[in-house]
């Protein structure tokens, strides 16, 4: 039996804390230092990190470059060992076969068999992990279709792959085994903007079929979008997000972007004088009020730009 089933550890003070048995991650001070060769302490890559993950929750793991996300998803998965503190999955220790069934992987390189083609890939897997070939035939095609793979792109070879499809496949891969916990490594780096919003619709499609994501990412604007609560690493080290010393290390994506102070007035179809109307009636309340008019992203009018030059929604990342 787990520890925590004998003792409960709650983190977090916040009303919403569950015991850590029933939470799909767990980290506790977590901590990796890397030793060089002589055994003598080298990087400390991971510096006390707490994190409890709920169950069907997408997580947002940030920070730049060499901060740590890589090496918590790499204990998460018990490939290596942490240096101090502890972590469990699902209530149980991290690494055990039991746990790592029900875990999927995309990591940050795919390594996977150039002279295969996409369909042989995902059976390959599957076979790894000892699914029946009568459950592969029905798997791996609708794997294939949620990625996007067209019957094309499942019988081309691997290694004339683009990176876009490349990522597909990985993901294809890390989902072979129903899952109930995916690790994403970097999933949007190296893709276009369609292949990026590609991505971002598969994850929240993957929450929508209650699985937890933890969706490690530099790229700040992919996790927005699709992440719940994010916690951000910097060297190593949980970075506060309540900006005032509040010692906030999780945050509600909202809460954290929300800029409390500033209210902003959206209104379609409005007369100029209506405009004007609205114009006095904040001035009196107020002083510097100002109206702005409603802005896209630059994402989101590059897809559309694309999307209405190829005549219509059938352009995906992979047509490149
Ligand atoms: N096997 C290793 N041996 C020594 N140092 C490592 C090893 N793996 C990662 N590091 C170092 O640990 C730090 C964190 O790396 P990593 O977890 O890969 O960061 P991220 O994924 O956020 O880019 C970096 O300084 C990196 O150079
Ligand atoms: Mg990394």
């Amino acid at each position: 039996m787990s520890e925590a089933t004998a003792s409960p550890i709650v983190v977090e003070a916040s009303s919403d804390s569950i015991p850590a048995s029933e939470a799909a991650v767990y980290a506790q001070d977590l901590s990796k230092v890397y030793k060089d060769f002589w055994g003598r302490d080298k990087v400390r890559a991971l510096d006390g990190l707490n994190l409890t993950i709920r169950r069907g929750e997408v997580f947002g793991l940030l920070g730049p470059n060499g901060s740590g996300k890589s090496t918590t998803i790499k204990l998460l998965l018990g490939l290596i060992f942490p240096t101090g503190g502890r972590a469990q999955i699902m209530g149980q220790a991290c690494g055990s076969t039991e746990v790592n069934k029900r875990i999927g992987f995309l990591p940050e390189e795919s390594y996977l068999y150039r002279f295969l083609n996409g369909e042989e890939t995902l059976y390959f897997y599957g076979r790894l992990f000892k699914i029946p070939h009568r459950d592969l035939k029905k798997r791996v095609p609708l794997l294939l279709d949620t990625v996007g793979l067209d019957e094309k792109a499942r019988k081309r070879k691997l290694r004339e792959y683009s990176k876009g499809m490349a990522r597909r496949i990985g993901l294809a891969q890390a989902l072979i085994n129903d899952p109930d916990l995916v690790l994403l490594d970097e999933p949007t780096t190296g893709l276009d903007p369609i292949g990026t919003r590609e991505m971002k619709d598969l994850i929240i499609s993957l929450k929508n079929q209650g699985k937890t994501v933890i969706l490690c990412s530099h790229l700040l604007a992919d996790v927005q979008d699709v992440c719940e609560r994010v916690t951000i690493l910097f060297r190593g080290r949980q970075q506060d997000l309540s900006g005032q010393g509040n010692r906030q290390y999780v945050g509600n994506i909202r809460d954290i972007l929300q800029v409390r102070d500033v209210t902003q007035v959206e209104a379609q179809g409005l007369s100029p004088q209506q405009v004007q109307e609205l114009r006095e009636f904040i001035k009196r309340y107020g002083a510097g009020a100002a109206m702005t008019h409603p802005t896209t992203t630059l994402e989101d009018l590059f897809i559309k730009i694309v999307r209405d030059q190829s005549g219509g929604g059938t352009y995906t990342s992979s047509d490149a």
